[in-house]
């Protein structure tokens, strides 16, 4: 689908569809919405907000009953205006664009710029979200369906009038078409069916489609690296483990990002096995994984001035006469002895290794994201991710980036007395340390992965697959973390 900027005024561009706003309150449209307002008679102002009652109630979207030459229009309600912001312009956006889908024989869509008028938000920025909404709105994973869901919307046009708003709204669009389609590969890579996303396919598919060069190890390739910790994970699978190292080299690099992101194409429990509930979804335990390979394309295509390396150790958790057990000791890459308490905390087993091969590199800040802990869930449920790590500024400017991208992280302890739980009789830790604080936990765990280099941790096990939709309309894999990474790397 086409989206796209005009410098017309709404009337003057064909449609389908004419998508006009409203805040709650509002009894005398002005700006575009009058404009439609006058052009219909005073319907709006006389009869939608009169006689109907349409107050503009946040993501409300009213239809005129009139239609002239064949064209809808859409009132959308934007809610209160002291509360409106960007996200709600991208969620708006979604339901506007599935609306439109469900009304039936409609190719052409034209929008106002929601946000950039009496709001008097950032029209780059409201252009964004009304991008990255409209692609989230298109978003179905039918695959497998025999029978696919039809679009007959090709195209979604912002207009805008203003010359120095549409530049900036131009702008916008171009970020939103790449950020979006990022968000939506990475959907697409989670919703994958775990029979076909394994360790190998997972690693062609990041040579293809990452847009940066390259390198994928294989197992005598990881053994020779040291990486004991991985391989033991994924020796209990038919299918082979593979370390995938993505590399984004501008010339002169301010800085240098390595983001690393767990890559359990499938997690059963291993031996500590799954009850079947829990399992059920599994195959999102490489939400990570593919918001990094997607996170990645995005940035070969933005081309900031930043180094970025994209990290994943990927492999399958599965029980088998050759899986790894309770009680094993494994030595990580740094010689860290891993006492395995319990086979299903394998996430942290895989980034240990991960962590120091990324520290090797030398870069300036290490991040990983992970489904990491269903303690993560517990505590915070689909609504925000978890974020620790060792540096609390980085910390604190990485929620407030994200927050700007529209993802909510809320930073969870790793007090020190959280470590006691991991100690070990006969290694120099263990893998888990009980159900209590469980978040904190790990976080202490793969703090013995990182030396010098700040780090920040991410888990998503909450927010990365839903079983019912979010507010922007998105079900089953979410592709959190996309946003925020993007964000956080390009600014
Ligand atoms: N992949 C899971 C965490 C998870 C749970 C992700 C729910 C998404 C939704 C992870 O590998 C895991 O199994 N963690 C265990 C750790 C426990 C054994 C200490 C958990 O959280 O139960
Ligand atoms: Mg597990
Ligand atoms: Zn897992």
């Amino acid at each position: 689908m086409k989206v796209e900027v005009k410098n017309k005024s709404i009337l003057d561009i064909p449609a389908d569809v004419i998508v006009v706003n409203l805040f709650e309150g509002v009894k005398n449209p002005k700006g575009v919405t009058g404009i439609i307002d006058k052009e219909y008679d005073n319907l709006i102002s006389e009869y939608v907000i009169k006689k109907e009652h349409f107050s503009g109630k946040y993501g409300e979207i009213y239809q005129l009953p009139v239609v002239k030459s064949g064209v809808k229009i859409f009132v959308a309600g934007l809610g209160k205006q002291e509360d409106f912001d960007y996200v709600k312009i991208r969620n708006l956006s979604s339901k506007i664009i599935k609306t439109a889908m469900l009304s039936g024989n409609v190719k052409k869509v034209v929008s106002i710029l929601h946000g950039a008028g009496i709001a008097g938000l950032c029209p780059k920025g409201c252009a964004q979200m009304i991008t990255e909404g409209v692609l989230s709105g298109i978003y179905s994973f039918d695959k497998y369906k025999s029978k696919k869901k039809e679009n007959s919307i090709k195209e979604f046009i912002i207009a805008e009038i203003d010359k120095e708003k549409y530049n900036k709204a131009k702008l916008g669009v171009a970020r939103g078409l790449i950020v979006g389609e990022a968000v939506n590969r990475a959907r697409d890579l989670i919703n994958e069916s775990s029979q076909y996303l394994y360790p190998e396919t997972l690693a062609e598919y990041a040579c293809k489609n990452s847009g940066t060069e390259t390198k994928v190890y294989n197992k005598k390739q990881v053994k020779e690296m040291g990486m004991n910790a991985f391989l033991a994970v994924g020796q209990g699978s038919v299918h082979e483990p593979k370390f995938i190292h993505m590399s984004y080299k501008p010339e002169k690099p301010k800085r240098k990002i390595a983001i690393i992101g767990k890559g359990i194409t499938f997690d059963s429990g291993g031996l500590d096995i799954k009850p079947p509930s829990s399992m059920l979804t599994m195959r999102d335990d490489m939400s990570g994984a593919a918001a990094v390979i997607s996170v990645m394309r995005a940035i070969s295509e933005i081309k900031p001035d930043v180094e970025v390396h994209g990290i994943i150790a990927a492999c399958e958790n599965m029980p088998s006469g050759s899986s790894y057990k309770p009680g094993d000791v494994i030595i990580a890459k740094n010689g860290t002895s891993i006492e395995i308490d319990n086979t299903d905390a394998e996430g942290r087993v895989t980034l240990a290794d991960a962590l120091v091969y990324a520290e090797e590199i030398g870069v300036n800040v290490i991040i990983d994201i992970a489904t990491l802990t269903g303690a993560c869930m517990v505590a915070l449920g689909t609504v925000a991710s978890g974020i620790m790590g060792n540096n609390n500024k980085k910390i604190s400017d990485f929620i407030t980036t994200a927050y700007k991208a529209g993802e909510r992280f809320w930073q969870l302890p790793m007090y020190e007395e959280y470590g006691e739980s991991l100690k070990s009789d006969i290694a120099d830790t263990k893998n888990t340390g009980g159900r209590m604080g469980g978040s904190s936990t790990a976080g202490i765990f793969l703090s013995k992965f990182v030396k010098n280099t700040p780090w920040i941790h991410l888990d998503i096990a909450g927010t990365a697959f839903l079983d019912k939709p979010n507010a922007e309309g998105i079900k089953n894999a979410t592709g959190i973390g996309v946003r925020s990474l993007i964000e956080y790397i390009c600014n």
